[in-house]
């Protein structure tokens, strides 16, 4: 009779009590005698010595929980101390700092049968057994090639060995990863024979890196960096310890290490990679150090589960059914993508709709879509001016505008920010010219701070220039219904500009103004012409958001409120700030400091953005609050009170 059963099966193997080889596999039952002979083979034969212990266990699999196997990249290291600088860069990003305090902990490793569990920013040790650490067990690949490819082979020679070791890292790095609460994990191979080590998180895959320690060196084992709150731990070691897990989607194992980047360069291999070794040279010295400076950019995966400031989604439109609904339908309609530029195939109904709406919603004759907020500024402002004219530009203007000054090959001047009178100068000085376009935020989207857009509008009509506002963060936000900074003051200028990702929950930008403008830019506005158009489904869901801000005009104004709450909390708190919109920024200078205390607050469960250089100035970092709508008061007070005591934290 066939029996259909995985089974878990184990290796352990020691001598004197102390840990020499381990394996683990989840197999049908008729694969368990050769898995047995085959993982007692290997612990007979280890470079750590022969066992005076073998133990072999199998028992049924449990619930199966099905994995993605880590991405995996080959970190190329020259000496332990390179390794070691890059596996810091890697962890950097997911907020892990004290690189140097963990790798020297792998002292204490040495002849642990599991691994070290550490408090990613304490370093407090959170197993409960500390001479046995945390096991990762019960795991395997599932496909069954990557299987039989990881299992040992008693013919199998060294190149067969190296594939277990890579597949079983990559198998366990994968389970550790995905354990609630884990946010890296490094490993320092326990072999005196191997320098390799690797780190991993879920955002950044199974990174190895090629030298890591000194060759001779026994000390070596796992670190796994948890951050959460206490009470989680046991969740997270009964993940490590007890949750079977397959892993789908094995990657092969990589070519032996590369060999040394200059080698490579006077050698260049057949065919070439096109990647110049050289160039990932330079551009790795530039990340270290970035990272020195504190100022590394890494793309995480959004944490769940948090109290977030970290969106702008401030009406909390983005997952609204309604938005969905209308985005769903649309793309069944006319699929995920538009095909074309608008020019040429792409316009479809949702985009005239959306239009049509957005210039009703904002009182103008006509409006103009683009793909992001980000086209839309470069696009309109390099259209609009170009060799010989002015442009003047806020001094705290957003990128996108400051972006699209530059491509216009007009002249820029930037005034002072907010300071109306300098404008006026700047102005006057500038001399006569075709056409001079001033441009603001209306809302300042690292300060939350207000264009006075009366003066702003005076100072533009007195030189004849061209009127320009930026409503990324207005819209939704500000005016008696959510219309933005021209109904907050009840005047406009001549072009507004927004975008459809923040308060309306969707993605693409837009400019609102006379049918004239409107046409001119969808002739002249690059970044229109030659990009493919925005997909139907996120102009149907940006429609649906405007007519939900119709039908329920008071958003606007209690999100305004909520924002107005969470700053007289921090006030009572001691926290020095204020706001005029939905933005509170919390001013703190260095980057690093920064960096830190919007770390201690994520391991509180709250998440506030560091902003560092260059989206502000050196030396001028901050915490970026951005209150929605969705926040309760309780949520209000409480990141508030963190937020003091992380403030207040030695760094
Ligand atoms: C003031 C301002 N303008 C434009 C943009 C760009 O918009 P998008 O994210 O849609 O490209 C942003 C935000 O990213 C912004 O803050």
């Amino acid at each position: 009779m066939s029996d259909d059963r995985l089974f878990a099966v184990k290796m352990r193997a020691a001598r004197a009590g102390e840990h020499i080889s381990g394996a683990e596999r989840v197999v049908p039952a008729h694969d368990i005698p050769a898995l047995a002979a085959a993982l007692a083979e290997r612990a007979l034969h280890h470079a750590k010595g022969n066992p005076d212990e073998i133990h072999l266990k199998a028992e049924v699999a449990g619930e199966i929980v099905h994995l993605e196997a880590l991405p995996v990249s080959t970190h190329v290291t020259q000496t332990p101390e390179e390794g070691r600088a890059v596996a810091a860069r890697l962890l950097a990003g997911a907020g892990i700092t004290r690189i140097d305090e963990i790798m020297a902990r792998f002292d204490e490793t040495y002849a642990m049968r599991g691994a070290m569990l550490l408090d990613a920013d304490t370093l407090e040790r959170l197993e409960p057994d500390r001479a046995r650490g945390v096991r990762a067990t019960y795991m395997d690949a599932a496909s069954p090639e990557k299987s039989r490819q990881a299992r040992p082979s008693r013919t199998g020679g060294e190149d067969a060995c190296k594939k277990n070791h890579f597949a079983e890292a990559v198998v366990l790095a994968t389970k550790v990863a995905n354990a609630p609460g884990i946010v890296g994990e490094i490993c320092v191979s326990d072999d005196p024979d191997y320098v390799t080590g690797y780190v991993a998180t879920k955002e950044i895959g199974y990174c190895r890196i090629t030298t890591i320690k000194r060759k001779g060196d026994p000390c070596g084992g796992r670190i796994f960096l948890y951050r959460g709150p206490r009470e989680k731990v046991a969740e997270t070691i009964r993940f490590l310890q007890e949750q079977c897990v397959l892993v789908d989607c094995m990657p092969d194992c990589p070519p032996a290490p590369l060999a040394p980047a200059v080698a490579q360069e006077r050698d260049p291999p057949a065919g070439g990679s096109g990647v110049s070794p050289l160039l990932d040279e330079a551009l790795a010295d530039e990340l270290r150090e970035a990272a020195d400076q504190g100022l590394l950019r890494v793309c995480r995966v959004r944490p769940e589960g948090m109290i977030s400031f970290a969106s702008n989604d401030y009406q909390n439109l983005a997952a609204d059914p309604r938005l969905k609904e209308a985005a769903c339908a649309a793309i069944q309609r006319h699929g995920a993508g538009s095909g074309a530029s608008r020019l040429v195939t792409g316009t479809l109904p949702e985009h005239a709709r959306l239009e049509r709406h957005l210039a009703s919603f904002k009182g103008t004759e006509d409006a103009v879509v683009w793909a992001t907020g980000y086209m839309a500024n470069v696009g309109t402002i390099s259209a609009l001016v170009g060799k010989g004219d002015a442009v003047f530009s806020d001094a705290l203007n957003h990128a996108s505008i400051i972006d699209g000054c530059r491509l216009s090959r007009a002249d820029v001047f930037v005034y002072r920010h907010g300071d109306m009178d300098d404008l006026a100068r700047q102005l006057d000085a500038s001399g006569p010219r075709r056409r001079k376009l001033v441009v603001s935020d209306a809302v300042f989207s690292m300060d939350g701070d207000l264009l006075d857009l009366p003066a702003f509008l005076a100072a533009c009509r007195r030189a004849g220039a061209v009127s320009m506002i930026d409503e990324a963060h207005a819209t939704g936000v500000l005016g008696a219904t959510g219309r933005g900074l021209t109904e907050h003051f009840g005047c406009k200028p001549d072009i507004i500009l927004g975008t459809l990702s923040k308060a309306l929950g969707s993605e693409g930008g837009f400019v609102c103004a006379s049918r004239i403008v409107c046409d001119y830019l969808r002739n002249r506005s690059r970044s229109f012409i030659f990009s493919t158009a925005p997909g139907p489904g996120a102009m149907a869901a940006a429609d649906a958001a405007l007519s939900i801000l119709e039908a329920e005009p008071g958003r606007a104004s209690a999100l305004r409120a909520k924002a107005a709450r969470f700053v007289a909390a921090l006030n009572e708190a001691g926290v020095a700030c204020a706001t005029q919109s939905a933005i509170v920024p919390i001013p703190v200078g260095d980057e690093r400091t920064a960096c830190a205390v919007s770390a201690a607050l994520e391991c509180a469960g709250v998440l506030i953005p560091a902003i560092r250089y260059p989206t502000v100035a050196r030396g001028a970092a901050r915490l970026r609050a951005a209150v929605d709508i969705g926040k309760s008061d309780a949520d209000l007070r409480r990141a508030a009170v963190l937020l003091s005591a992380a403030l207040r934290m030695p760094t």
